[in-house]
């Protein structure tokens, strides 16, 4: 499922980030692709240990904690600190899969990538292309979201960032192990809890929506994993 959950950062989060990137030591982003992905990928990323790089990651870490949306559309279980990337002059990220399971910087523990996530932190007005192509079922989704907007889609499709030819394209990305592995169903929980938030938002019956509210807690303990 690929899901659009606007404005999880604000415009003031959006300012002090693109101030502090702007002075950032950006270098080369092939340091955190897989053998494949090295090949296609020509883009400028922030170091991960950098004191900067934890900074902002925590800065959006925080916020995803607090954003209904993200939480009911990925069902989080781990999330891969946020990482930064910049595409100007003609860079671009060729057709990749995202590495599947990932070591979290530090720590020793992994991360399986069941859904990956682009934040984007300029405005769309910015830079020509840097489109995001996502393939999926339906075929060939193309994204360039406003800044603060983040968009979350399967790790396990195809995918692509085209050309920067104007401009710089500021965006961060991170990964998120999922407590429901399969996203066939992460999608029917996520379209359930929405229903239910719904059916409660507008007044429904209170012995139905504890019917739905069950199936949705019991879905997810046969699914889930912690
Ligand atoms: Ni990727």
């Amino acid at each position: 499922m690929m899901l659009h959950i606007p404005k999880v950062l604000n415009a003031e989060q959006l300012r002090a980030v693109r101030a502090k990137l702007e002075a950032a030591p950006w270098v080369d982003g092939r340091i955190s692709a897989g053998y494949q992905g090295a090949r296609v990928k020509d883009n400028r990323q922030l170091p991960e240990d950098g004191q900067l790089a934890r900074e902002l990651a925590d800065l959006i870490l925080g916020a995803l904690e607090r954003n209904p949306l993200f939480i009911s559309g990925t069902l989080p279980n781990r999330v891969y600190p946020p990482m930064f990337n910049r595409y100007e002059n003609g860079m671009t990220f060729g057709d990749h899969v995202d590495n599947g399971i990932r070591m979290l910087p530090g720590s020793g523990l992994k991360i399986r990538t069941d859904v990956s996530a682009t934040l984007f932190l300029n405005p769309p007005e910015d830079y020509d292309g840097g489109e995001l192509r996502i393939e999926d079922t339906y075929g060939s989704q193309s994204v360039k979201l406003p800044a603060g907007d983040l968009i979350v889609y399967p790790a396990s499709s195809v995918h692509r960032v085209t050309p920067v030819t104007r401009g710089a394209r500021l965006a961060s990305f991170f990964w998120v192990q999922s407590m429901v592995r399969d996203d066939a169903q992460r999608r029917l929980l996520f379209d359930l809890d929405q229903a239910v938030q719904r059916l409660t938002a507008t007044g429904a019956d209170a012995s139905a929506l504890l019917r739905l509210t069950g199936s949705y807690h019991n879905l997810l303990r046969m699914w889930g994993e912690t």
